[in-house]
């Protein structure tokens, strides 16, 4: 039998967390590169054997696909990275024009962060998909607004050769740290990655000072002897460092380095802990049957480093509807 679905490649796949939205609304996946061999083996574990462990920039696209999908690096574009116009990785996303001239898929999907949207780079991709014929839509979505527990704004371009593309609708539903945790066990047990490290006898100190919703400057005010002189000196743009989540709301985005307690809002809202990698999932709607091969700071940047499940879901229906126009 022909085997009539969409067919997708998926640039700088990562852990497989987008190619797995576009495969569970009806999509093949045909290839996917990415040069990280450990997030590829979660890939393969996950979503399939299409991937292949390789520098995207190496490679020589072949054959068609209908739908192009990317994730390329963003640390250069991030307002929390030193968003350096020179670094070298930004210019990976136009890697997605080579591709799609060679591959001349009917729709493109660049999933990045919102700031990605100001740089010289996303304006020289939208020339080149233009000069290739392409009509070209951007616009940044919260998860939060897709069913995710997470406030996460994320910049989506879609490149397309008919008709407007029209965004995903909005599934709002209320989403809490409370909610997403339903059913699993209370303290980490390490089963199914749900492990989270000991904290430091420093760190735990500080952990006790801050309440649900806290974070650093809690620290400060009331065991000032616990603030290393640079919390004083330096202004840091992670406002959240060791912020604590609350229960009955969604978590801020969860990044990189999401078991790291100086890196963001990542406490547990009662425990002295920061949150183990299984919450860290269901943060993100990754469902349990998901598994991660990697050490924990590996498999956090896999998690950090994905487009959530429920909004990969919503932009890869709009894909599709917008193909059948
Ligand atoms: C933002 S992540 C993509 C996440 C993915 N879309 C998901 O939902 O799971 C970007 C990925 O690009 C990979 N990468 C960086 N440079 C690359 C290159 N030159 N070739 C292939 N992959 C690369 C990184 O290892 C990282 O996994």
């Amino acid at each position: 039998m022909i085997d009539t679905r969409p067919t997708v490649v998926d640039l700088f796949a990562g852990a497989g967390l987008f190619s797995q939205a576009f495969r569970a609304a009806g999509c093949r996946i045909i290839h996917a590169v990415e040069i990280d061999s450990v997030a590829a083996e979660t890939y393969v574990r996950n979503v399939g054997p299409e991937i292949e462990v390789s520098d995207v920039l190496r490679m020589q696209p072949t054959g068609r696909c209908d739908i192009l999908i990317s994730g390329p690096p963003c640390q250069g574009f991030s307002t929390l990275g030193a968003r350096r116009s020179d670094d070298p990785r930004n210019s990976l996303c136009l890697e997605v024009a080579r591709w799609a001239k060679s591959m001349r898929p009917k729709v493109i999907v660049i999933e990045n962060v919102s700031a990605f949207l100001e740089s010289d780079e996303w304006r020289l991709l939208g020339r080149r998909l233009k000069g290739l014929d392409y009509g070209v839509a951007a616009f940044v979505l919260d998860a939060f607004d897709y069913g995710v527990p997470q406030h996460r704004r994320r910049s989506f371009t879609v490149a397309f050769r008919e008709g407007i593309f029209i965004q995903p609708q909005q599934r709002r539903r209320v989403r809490t740290v409370r909610q997403a945790w339903e059913g699993l066990p209370t303290e980490p047990d390490g089963k199914n990655h749900h492990y989270s490290p000991k904290p430091s006898k420093v760190a735990l100190a500080r952990m006790r000072v801050i309440p649900p919703g806290g974070d650093k400057r809690d620290v400060m005010r009331k065991a000032p002897r616990l603030a290393p002189p640079s919390w004083w000196q330096v202004s840091c743009e992670v406002t959240d460092a060791w912020g604590r989540m609350e229960w009955d709301s969604p978590c801020n985005t969860l990044r990189t380095a999401l078991q790291n307690a100086s890196k963001g809002r990542y406490i547990h809202p009662e425990q002295h802990r920061v949150i183990s990698l299984r919450e860290a999932a269901r943060l993100h709607s990754i469902p349990d049957s998901w598994t991660f091969a990697g050490l924990p700071t590996q498999v956090a940047r896999q998690i950090g480093n994905s487009v959530p499940p429920r909004l990969g879901r919503a932009i890869a229906t709009a894909v599709l509807r917008h193909l059948q126009w």
